[in-house]
């Protein structure tokens, strides 16, 4: 692409450009992004539209939302001096890359994982060094150790996405203590596991833990996200994040959604339920194997060729994440955990393409 009409952009630009795309077709079973099922009940959108009318749309927001971080802070457990807040937690990755990350200097992203950080990260001209997770693509702390010795950043998500899988908190807590690469922690499924990483920030300037809404909370739509970091950290990454980020209706959204907390993320303990029947009935299936799941979703691997499962799903109806090309998963696809009678279309339409499909073809 070096062309003349085009050799403004960077290198890697050319080289990247298009490669982030996700195929949507419209199908009445979405079960391809980790979303929430339910969404908002229409009273708690009644409240957040009352509370926007009676704001100035006409002024800029706070130039630092004070009020709102502290109500954030507050609901996380973290004193506000730790949080900045973002457009969901995709923004505020991206400031903690521009803070860290350049050419010459190494993350280490175990994969697979999400396909956000190893892209941004390229763009910003970093080296990405993969590794980290055993042959059950579980994390094994004994590699990250030694892989983080050469490190800027290091990259973990517990629990991960796709694979489900979660880092033991002792491990974490060694590897963050005894290294001095950036731990950025991102705990977008938090809630659906328990486990966090968040105590240790009072304490380690070397880790930054990111949590989203857009899961558990069911709010993906409006997007918001917070991270959480050393206080003495917090003003650099800020440094790296654009001013008046949010808007007002994410914001009052978001005081929203805290305030009704138990309502929104009443059906989490149902997730779980289905998380495990749906996995339970996986298994019985013949030649699926299923990956353990501390999640909102499922990955499993059969002998078939999994764009031919993805594209007999959606021709009943079910749409399901094919992430056959992320590496190491060259027979995968993803579920996410919907309301029971959607999964168990999944599971009759998995059924179907298992019977329509022939065994072996790619990969
Ligand atoms: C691991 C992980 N982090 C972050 C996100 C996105 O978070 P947000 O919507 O807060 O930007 C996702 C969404 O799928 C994810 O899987």
């Amino acid at each position: 692409m070096q062309n003349t009409t085009f050799r403004f952009f960077k290198e890697q630009i050319a080289r990247l450009a298009g490669g982030y795309k996700l195929d949507v077709p419209a199908c009445p079973i979405k079960l391809n992004q980790n979303e929430n099922p339910y969404d908002w009940p229409a009273t708690l959108k009644q409240a957040v539209f009352e509370r926007v009318r009676e704001q100035d749309w006409n002024r800029y927001p706070p130039f630092v939302p004070a009020a709102f971080t502290e109500k954030v802070a507050r609901y996380l457990g973290a004193d506000p001096a730790q949080v900045l807040v973002g457009n969901g937690s995709n923004e505020l990755l991206y400031a903690v890359f521009v803070a860290t990350l350049e050419p010459g200097r190494k993350v280490l992203i175990p994969q697979p994982t999400f396909t956000l950080y190893k892209l941004l990260a390229e763009i910003l001209g970093a080296d990405v060094i993969t590794g980290g997770l055993d042959d059950n693509l579980q994390y094994d702390p004994a590699q990250l150790e030694k892989l983080a010795r050469d490190a800027h950043v290091v990259v973990i998500t517990s629990p991960n996405n796709p694979t489900g899988g979660v880092i033991n908190p002792m491990d974490l807590e060694h590897l963050v203590q005894t290294t001095h690469a950036l731990w950025v922690v991102d705990e977008a499924y938090f809630e659906f596991h328990g486990e966090t990483a968040l105590e240790l920030t009072r304490t380690c300037p070397n880790l930054v833990v990111l949590r989203t809404f857009s899961k558990a909370f069911a709010t993906a739509g409006l997007r918001f996200g917070c991270m959480v970091c050393h206080p003495n950290a917090l003003a650099m990454f800020a440094t790296a994040k654009l001013p008046y980020n949010l808007n007002i209706f994410t914001m009052a959204a978001v005081e929203v959604a805290i305030e009704h907390a138990v309502t929104l993320k009443g059906r989490l303990e149902e997730i779980k339920r289905e998380r495990e029947r749906v996995a339970r009935l996986l298994k019985a299936a013949r030649g699926v194997r299923v990956y353990p799941s501390r999640s909102n979703f499922l990955l499993f691997e059969t002998d078939r060729d999994p764009r031919a499962l993805w594209q007999a799903m959606v021709g009943r109806g079910v749409l399901v994440r094919d992430v056959s090309g992320y590496p190491r998963l060259g027979r995968a696809l993803r579920v996410s955990i919907g309301r029971p009678e959607e999964n168990d279309a999944f599971l009759k339409a998995l059924e179907f393409a298992i019977t329509e499909v022939p065994p072996g073809g790619k990969p």
